[in-house]
């Protein structure tokens, strides 16, 4: 089948593709449209054979039934059984709009629409494309999510067409939606009102109006074990092609840790990708990194939500991990899908970070421009498992000059350079936890501890790595003297790598 696609501009709606689109729903055809949560995939919703083609099209088991859509309130009452006062408040106040409400079915809704079920879930939408397609189409229009089933639903028409071109009549491309997450499902038919599955509609918002409103224990589960009452929540509805792994916990624990594994992963040899947030995506220094939106609107993050999630499908990343975001507003939504996504595959940050003792080595000399500076360089060039800053300091340094020359000379004759150094004094700010601090001579030690207090972590290289050798300062001497100095730093700094390694496996 040849699929037409159609851009439509919601304020100001041609009317000609409308009216096409409209005839393809009443001769029994599939039109995906937009709406301010996902893409539907619209058939008309009377029509049972009109239903079945939407499961064939999306490849969904057929017992899982199907969101009634309609573009007035009235539309709703020869459709359901019985519509209740809590129900009238809550349509009063959040139709049109992300909320879908299950109510009794009449005798006019097939039960090929409802897989089978007395019941019949009912949303009103607000994108105005939905609403007149909706009308043009006969006034009731049944629409999952427009993405081929176990796939991430569809934020975009061209989300849409991966998915679904050749399979659907016509596509209607309304741009991106705005919300990016599906309608909260609210069940009318229990007391008090349940929720089956959380949106942009949130308990809270529904409290407001009406009281008491359960949520599905299934939803609350940390686990698939209990069946949700909403039939499609049951499927692990998308799986990602990576494992997808959720790390909760503080944020910056959180960056921590999935630095740490991505670093790790990276030195094994396997491809890893990073869901981050604005405010980290700089933090991360190895994978593929990619943005979300931002923590102080959680909206960004579910519009892009499931954007993210296909790009990351086209990528050929082993593992995915994600930061995750609190459960309130729209964040209870967010997490219920990364969670499914993720098949409840979620680490706390700090089982993580207290498998890596120091973040940071910093080499401290006097004046930070010979054997400070090539002592990290050749640290850099050694093989570590884990994850290091690595830097040099100077107990006295007025400017930032550049390296020694010679020192310069030494390492460029070993394909390394100290070209972007620039000598740097110590501070306070040096000294943290995360800081392993080896200085090249006991003076050096204890000026430290006497300058800042009896600081943690702080060390002579002949004490932590166990050598009896010294490197001494070259400063003044011939350059042979500096070629010396760089062969004891080099197996100085091997011997380090080794204790470092030693001690990330040993935690
Ligand atoms: O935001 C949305 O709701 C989108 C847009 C297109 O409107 N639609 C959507 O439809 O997400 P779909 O088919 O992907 O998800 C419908 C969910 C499924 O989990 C289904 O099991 C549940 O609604 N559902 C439908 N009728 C039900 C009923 N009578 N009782 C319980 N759950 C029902
Ligand atoms: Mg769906």
């Amino acid at each position: 089948m040849k699929t037409i696609i159609e851009k439509l501009d919601e304020n100001q709606i041609d009317e000609d593709i409308l009216a096409k689109a409209g005839e393809i729903l009443k001769q029994g055809g599939l039109v995906a449209f937009p709406t301010e949560t996902v893409y539907g995939l619209g058939a008309n919703a009377l029509d049972e054979e009109a239903a079945k083609k939407i499961y064939a099209a999306k490849g969904r088991p057929s017992d899982n039934p199907l969101i009634v859509h309609i573009a007035d309130v009235e539309a709703l009452y020869p459709i359901v059984y019985d519509v209740s006062d809590k129900a009238k408040k809550i349509i009063e106040k959040f139709w049109p709009g992300p909320l879908t409400l299950i109510f009794e079915k009449s005798e006019r809704v097939p039960h090929g629409t409802t897989g089978g079920l007395q019941t019949v879930a009912v949303r009103m939408p607000v994108n105005a494309i939905a609403r007149e397609l909706i009308r043009e189409g006969g006034g009731y229009i049944s629409a999952p999510s427009a993405n081929t089933s176990g796939r991430p639903s569809p934020t975009s028409a061209e989300h849409v067409a991966e998915d679904l071109d050749g399979k659907v009549e016509m596509i209607i491309d309304g741009g991106n939606v705005d919300i990016g997450v599906e309608s909260t499902i609210l069940d009318m038919t229990v007391e008090p009102p349940m929720i089956l599955r959380p949106g942009a509609i949130t308990r809270e918002m529904l409290e407001e109006i009406i009281g008491e409103v359960d949520v599905d224990r299934a939803l609350i589960a940390e686990d698939d074990s209990q069946a949700p009452k909403a039939p499609g929540m049951k499927y692990r509805h998308y799986a990602p092609k990576a494992q997808l792994i959720m790390v909760e916990g503080e944020t910056d624990e959180v960056v921590k840790a999935i630095k740490q594994i991505a670093y790790e992963q990276t030195c094994l040899g396997y491809q890893v990708g990073i869901i981050a947030t604005s405010e980290t995506a700089d933090l991360y220094t190895t994978g593929l990194i990619k943005s979300i939106g931002t923590r102080n609107n959680e909206n960004s993050i579910a519009k892009n939500l499931y954007k993210v999630l296909r790009e990351f499908d086209e990528e050929e990343v082993s593992y995915i991990y994600s930061e995750t975001f609190a459960k309130d507003g729209i964040g209870d939504a967010i997490m219920n899908r990364l969670e499914k996504a993720a098949g409840h595959h979620v680490i706390r940050a700090t089982d993580i970070t207290r498998l890596q003792k120091y973040r940071r080595v910093l080499f401290v000399s006097n004046s930070d421009n010979c054997r400070g500076p090539m002592a990290a360089e050749i640290l850099r060039h050694e093989d570590l498992t884990q994850e290091y800053k690595i830097g040099s300091r100077g107990l006295v340094v007025l400017f930032p000059e550049p390296a020694n020359q010679k020192a310069e000379a030494i390492m460029r004759s070993q394909q390394m350079t100290l070209e972007a150094h620039e000598a740097t004094g110590l501070a306070e700010e040096d000294l943290d936890e995360d800081t392993l601090i080896l200085t090249f001579e006991e003076s050096q030690k204890w000026k430290i501890i006497s300058d800042y207090g009896n600081v943690k972590n702080v060390y002579t290289m002949k004490e932590y790595i166990d050598d009896e050798r010294e490197v001494p300062s070259a400063h003044g001497q011939p350059l042979v003297v500096y070629g010396e100095n760089f062969q004891l730093l080099k197996e100085l700094i091997h011997k380090l790598a080794e204790k470092l390694n030693e001690e990330a496996k040993s935690l």
